[in-house]
């Protein structure tokens, strides 16, 4: 039997999970470390608790599992995406890493358009300038702290960093290096175009793979840290999208996965690159060898529940507390009690401003068509089918751009109440199946690991050996065409809005 690990390097904690090669988790291990947030849209943490969180959590998991660690075949990492962990000439850290949600760079984003050319720029690097991608960060460093950016001499991705801390070697992927807006996406390379007029140095970046080839081997130092036996094999590995898309099989057209965590992500595989030339939704390459992926992302989809619950439903938390439950079944089972279309109420989840398909910072989350009939249950049940109506809204552009959608993956919290897989059934008009691990990006690093080590011979066998479809969910025609005609109003909504938006900004600012 082969072992394969996966190691997720996320923004409330680090993962690792150990699995045998059919996909069976065999032991896992979670480390937590801060969130810094040192003003209002700022976010930042520090690379050093990453590593302490990764050699922590592989102890456990050797011990735990009780296997020789020679077992393990290979190792994937995975992680955060965007982040900037920037390194001096003896490869120390130079500041705390300014990570994926840190939204201080909107200047820098302008600096980035006016430099390379909105169309161009959309062209090559297949994305509008975003706050939350590494590039806008880096300039922020270089314009605002510049006796730091001086001594730069290595910018790493999150788990790229683990990787330079277990190898010692300076590398990344295609999946997590799209989104740091230096590559040019159709020729999965450096962009040279890009880092000239960006004046950034390409050897300030690390070599750059396909996710699933071997980029280096643990080395004594960190083999005696972690307890992996030296030699053994670190591959690619993949941004946490594209991992967690690969843990749940997104390898092959026609089947698009649906998250509902915090954010909400709709992600579909593409053999060709299609780039929006809007830049409604984002183009990256894939983790699957020569193909892309395109992305649409609610910022607040989970978020806009959680937020309802701790705000409103009070009482439903006291219960589910008492009946040791999780309070979103309660607040499920009173959805249930309203009806699809909420009596013509409709939400708008710009709780966090938005990013696809309308990139807005300005974004507010609205409550539409309140009357005097609507009850709590209505406002419940807006609350998610506004999620998955922002979902659609990136799915319809995906479609628009040749992807087709025969079967959507649903995972997250999403994912595991059956109402909300129904109604992302009859919003987005396709079957909704589940899978049988929810380990999502560690799986998904896994078996990239699996194929680099020669575990697999290639990615869909490694697939077709660990995931399997567990549950199936069609859609109903009829309430379809019900949703169809709330997700028109829906849409027109952000059009309707967009301007007063602003001036709600503008007056919060004066
Ligand atoms: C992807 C993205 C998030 C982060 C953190 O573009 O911003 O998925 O990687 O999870």
């Amino acid at each position: 039997m082969s072992f394969l690990l996966g190691i997720d390097i996320g923004t409330s904690g680090t993962k690792t999970v150990l699995f045998d090669e059919y996909g069976n988790t065999i032991a896992s291990s979670v480390a937590e470390y801060p969130l810094y947030q040192p003003y209002i849209g700022w976010a930042e943490q520090d690379p050093e608790d990453w590593w302490m969180a990764t050699c922590s959590t592989i102890k456990q998991v050797l011990s735990k599992s009780g296997i020789d660690a020679a077992e393990i075949k290979g190792i994937g990492l995975s992680g955060q995406m965007h982040g900037a962990v920037l390194l001096d000439k003896e490869y120390k850290v130079l500041r705390k890493s300014i990570i994926w949600c840190d939204q201080r760079s909107f200047d820098e984003c302008r600096q980035i358009t006016s430099l390379v050319g909105s169309g161009k720029l959309i062209e090559i690097t297949a994305n509008p300038a975003l706050t939350g991608f590494t590039a806008s960060k880096i300039l922020w460093v270089r314009n605002n702290e510049p006796d730091i950016y001086e001594k730069v001499n290595k910018i790493l991705l999150p788990k790229d960093y683990i990787r330079y801390k277990l190898t010692g070697e300076f590398a990344t992927e295609v999946s997590d290096a799209s989104g740091m807006q230096l590559m040019d996406i159709p020729g999965r390379k450096w962009s040279d175009t890009v880092l000239e007029k960006l004046q950034i140095d390409k050897s300030m970046l690390g070599k750059l793979y396909e996710s699933q080839e071997v980029s280096g081997k643990v080395n004594k130092k960190a083999s005696e840290l972690t307890g992996l036996k030296e030699g053994t094999l670190v591959v690619g590995g993949a941004g946490d999208q594209a991992a967690g898309a690969i843990g749940n099989g997104i390898v092959k057209p026609g089947v698009v996965s649906s998250t509902i965590g915090t954010s909400g992500v709709v992600f579909a595989f593409s053999e060709n690159v299609s780039i929006d030339p809007l830049g409604r939704v984002h183009t990256f390459c894939h983790a699957a060898p020569n193909t892309w992926h395109i992305m649409g992302v609610t910022q607040g989809a989970g978020l806009s529940l959680k937020w309802f619950r701790d705000n409103f439903c009070i009482e439903e938390k006291r219960t589910a507390e008492l009946m040791k439950i999780d309070p979103y079944i309660l607040m499920d089972k009173e959805a249930e009690k309203s009806e699809p279309g909420c009596n013509g109420l409709i939400y708008l989840p710009y709780l966090m401003g938005e990013r696809t398909p309308h990139l807005d910072p300005n974004a507010k989350g609205v409550f539409f068509g309140l009357s005097a009939k609507h009850e709590k249950q209505d406002m419940i049940r807006a609350v998610m089918e506004g999620v998955v109506y922002s979902l659609k809204d990136c799915l319809e552009i995906i479609k628009e751009m040749g992807v087709n959608v025969s079967e959507v993956r649903a995972s997250g919290g999403g994912g595991k109440s059956p109402l909300w897989r129904q109604m992302q059934a009859d919003i987005l008009d396709a079957e909704i199946t589940t899978i049988n691990s929810s380990e999502g990006p560690a799986l998904g690093v896994a078996l990239l690991a699996g194929v680099g080590a020669g575990v697999y011979s290639n990615l869909n066998e490694a697939c077709d050996a660990a995931i399997k479809v567990n549950g199936r969910q069609p859609s109903d025609i009829e309430l379809t065409k019900k949703y169809n005609k709330f997700y028109n109003i829906y849409k027109s909504l952000y059009g309707s809005l967009k301007k007063d938006f602003i001036e709600l900004s503008a007056a919060l600012s004066n």
